[in-house]
């Protein structure tokens, strides 16, 4: 079908040649701080967009394959809604067992499915290496909404644009990562793309929910500073970005061990008296419990807004790879 001509009202042009035209986005590793600034500045754009126009037509008559073998609710329905607002529409795949994947389909074959009506896919699968292996099968777009374990790299996107945007800059800040950092993906891929900038990295876990040791190694060999708790009170009162996570259920094989551990930390407002009047508190969400919502009045409370940074993010990203940003 031919390109219809840019439309001169919208501040993006059809740039078919713009680097991220036809990419796949399966890792954090992928970004240098100059792409970071870029997204930035078109989630911006995105923004004011939605302010003054709510929805226009940037990517009209372009088709999403939002295919989710996991629960979501943020990131699917920010991709959808990310989709609409730029005038495009979106084919939901959010239960799998309703597609012919429950016939025993193959991830490949699902994904050389959906290219042959969509112009980029979402993929959300419990395996680490999913997203790479979807990309490979596909000649359209792919993007990792989440890989098992593995990476969540749209999440840290607007992870580093919330922080970017709540605090002014992302050089010169203590960044502390609470929870379950073995099983969490956001915090694997936030963790990876932080070291882009000159920040000090705090993790706070119970013993056998550390920080995979390889990965701080990677880090480590970016020369940036890091260091380990199983408390937060050591580390708290020094804290820019605290951010939170849920211990992650679904990936413990032993119920009892996730039971022993799901309630080790609780942020609530007597907790925080002891951090600063200037910081903000994120969480990727779901909270099932390690945020009190006693807490969600507090202006440092950033976890609500944080979800709105995602949808700006995901329209920028959306405009990318459909080469029109
Ligand atoms: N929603 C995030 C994820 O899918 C965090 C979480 O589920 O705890 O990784
Ligand atoms: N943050 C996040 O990925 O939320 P969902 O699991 O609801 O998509």
């Amino acid at each position: 079908m031919p390109t219809p001509p840019p439309n001169p009202h919208l501040p993006f042009g059809d740039q078919r040649t713009a680097p991220w035209y036809g990419k796949d986005i399966l890792s954090v590793k992928q970004f240098s701080r100059e792409d970071l600034e870029y997204i930035f500045a078109v989630a911006h754009e995105m923004h004011d967009m939605v302010n003054h126009v709510g929805t226009f037509d940037l990517l009209k008559g372009k088709i999403l394959a939002n295919l989710f073998y996991e629960p979501s609710t943020r990131t699917s329905s920010s991709f959808t809604a990310a989709m609409e607002r730029l005038g495009g529409s979106v084919i939901p795949i959010n239960e799998v067992k309703y597609s012919s994947v429950s016939k025993g389909e193959s991830l490949p074959d699902t994904v050389r499915t959906l290219e042959c009506y969509a112009d980029v896919i979402v993929l959300r699968h419990p395996e680490v290496g999913s997203a790479a292996i979807a990309a490979k099968a596909a000649r359209k777009p792919v993007i990792n909404a989440g890989d098992g374990i593995g990476e969540h790299p749209t999440q840290a996107l607007l992870d580093a644009f919330t922080i970017k945007e709540e605090l002014g800059h992302l050089d010169g800040l203590t960044v502390t990562l609470l929870g379950d950092l073995k099983h969490g993906r956001t915090v694997h891929s936030l963790a990876r793309l932080l070291s882009l900038y000159k920040v000090r990295l705090n993790y706070v876990a119970p013993d056998i929910l550390r920080m995979p040791a390889e990965l701080i190694d990677e880090i480590k060999a970016k020369k940036i500073e890091q260091a380990e708790y199983t408390t937060l009170d050591a580390c708290l009162p020094q804290t820019d970005v605290l951010y939170v996570t849920r211990v992650q259920k679904e990936r413990f094989s032993d119920e009892a061990v996730y039971e022993s551990v799901k309630g080790a930390y609780v942020i609530d407002p007597q907790v925080m008296k002891a951090a600063r009047e200037r910081m903000i508190v994120m969480h990727p969400l779901p909270r099932v419990g390690e945020i009190s919502p006693e807490f969600d009045d507090d202006p440092r409370a950033a976890y609500f807004r944080q979800m709105e940074y995602g949808l700006y993010v995901r329209m920028a990203l959306l405009a990318m790879v459909l080469g029109k940003a």
